[in-house]
């Protein structure tokens, strides 16, 4: 029996933290086995924000790999691999770019909230504008059925398949009406209690050493009340906690925390260092895999570009198919 696909995507735009563990990589890790697993490295989608200063995209790319790697993805099971690599992306885009409305893009909620938001570059781009179709081209090249995102993505999906219905409608070509695959989505905060975002520097990374997960841990926002280890601290809504419940699989040892923090009977450092030690015994296993993975001369890279070069050939077949539909055959 063969199995169905499912394609996820990345933007290598910096570092992976705890959040891209929880809100995706875990649950990429989970689907590997039940489905053939493309995960794709979007580049293109990162130009589309950061298309002024493209220096570390590829150092990201490489990065970000090495933290699938430790977060248990198998590149023998899965194929990795890089969008610029395989141009049919971008062929599809741009017969896409045919079919769809300008009005379809500009009301994704996505497109005004970012907008809104990244006030120091110009996004008034055709490419920005695009970023949705792009994505949809990503997935359908590829005849995926399924797509893990979290919820802020469902809008993507759904444009994409309206996309495809109407492209179906025009073309006999038969593309895959794909379906979100919603990953629950973490609710953590950043470090400092606001939206964890690389940009707030509130998180706490998959390449972080144990020393740095101490300090960070050291410094995150707790009970501001609590200015003595006597004060009754609250246990709802402040970040220590809602990390011990998320990271600390030793479930005993939180609710006694939590038992003390309320009565005054704790103070914030001992509630600190055993968050930091269950971090620490959370991420060993994926530095190790990462650090070996990038002691390997040339190893991510070679699987890039050798799981580049196999999706190419699967997006190759859709396009014989698409070039045929649209009765574009020489
Ligand atoms: N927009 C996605 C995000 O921000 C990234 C992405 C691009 C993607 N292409 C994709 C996700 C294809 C899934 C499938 O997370």
């Amino acid at each position: 029996m063969t199995k169905q696909r499912v394609l996820s995507g990345m933007r290598p735009t910096g570092k992976l933290h705890l959040g891209h563990l929880v809100g995706a990589l875990q649950n990429w890790v989970t689907l590997q086995s039940k489905y053939d697993s493309f995960h794709c490295v979007v580049d293109w989608h990162a130009l589309t924000t950061h298309y002024a200063d493209t220096s570390e995209i590829v150092e990201n790319a490489f990065d970000n790999v090495a933290d699938w790697i430790g977060a248990g993805l198998d590149p023998e099971r899965s194929t990795f691999f890089i969008q610029s690599l395989v141009p049919e992306h971008a062929e599809l885009y741009l017969l896409f770019q045919m079919v769809t409305p300008i009005p379809w893009l500009e009301r994704v909620p996505t497109y005004k909230e970012q907008m809104d938001q990244l006030t120091d570059r110009d996004l008034s781009t055709i490419g920005f504008l695009g970023y949705p179709l792009l994505q949809a081209a990503d997935i359908v090249v590829y005849d995926a059925h399924w797509v893990p995102v979290g919820e802020d993505q469902v809008p993507h999906i759904e444009l994409t398949r309206e996309v495809v219905r109407r492209f179906n409608n025009f073309y006999a070509a038969n593309l895959v009406e794909p379906q979100a695959l919603l990953t629950p989505t973490s609710r953590l905060p950043g470090l400092d209690n606001r939206k964890m975002s690389k940009s707030y520097n509130n998180t706490i990374d998959l390449s972080d050493d144990a020393k740095t997960v101490q300090h960070k841990v050291r410094q995150m926002y707790t009970d501001p009340k609590r200015i003595r280890a006597d004060i009754p601290g609250t246990v709802e809504g402040n970040p220590v906690f809602m990390y011990h419940d998320a990271f600390n699989p030793n479930t005993a040892e939180v609710e006694e925390l939590k038992a003390r923090y309320r009565a005054g009977k704790v103070g914030d450092v001992e509630v600190k260092t055993k968050l930091a030690a269950a971090l620490n015994t959370l991420l060993d296993p994926i530095r190790e895999r990462r650090q070996q993975a990038l002691a390997r001369p040339g190893y991510i890279r070679e699987v890039l570009i050798e799981g580049s070069a196999k999706a190419r050939s699967v997006a190759k077949v859709t396009m014989e198919r698409v070039r045929e539909a649209v009765k574009l055959k020489y």
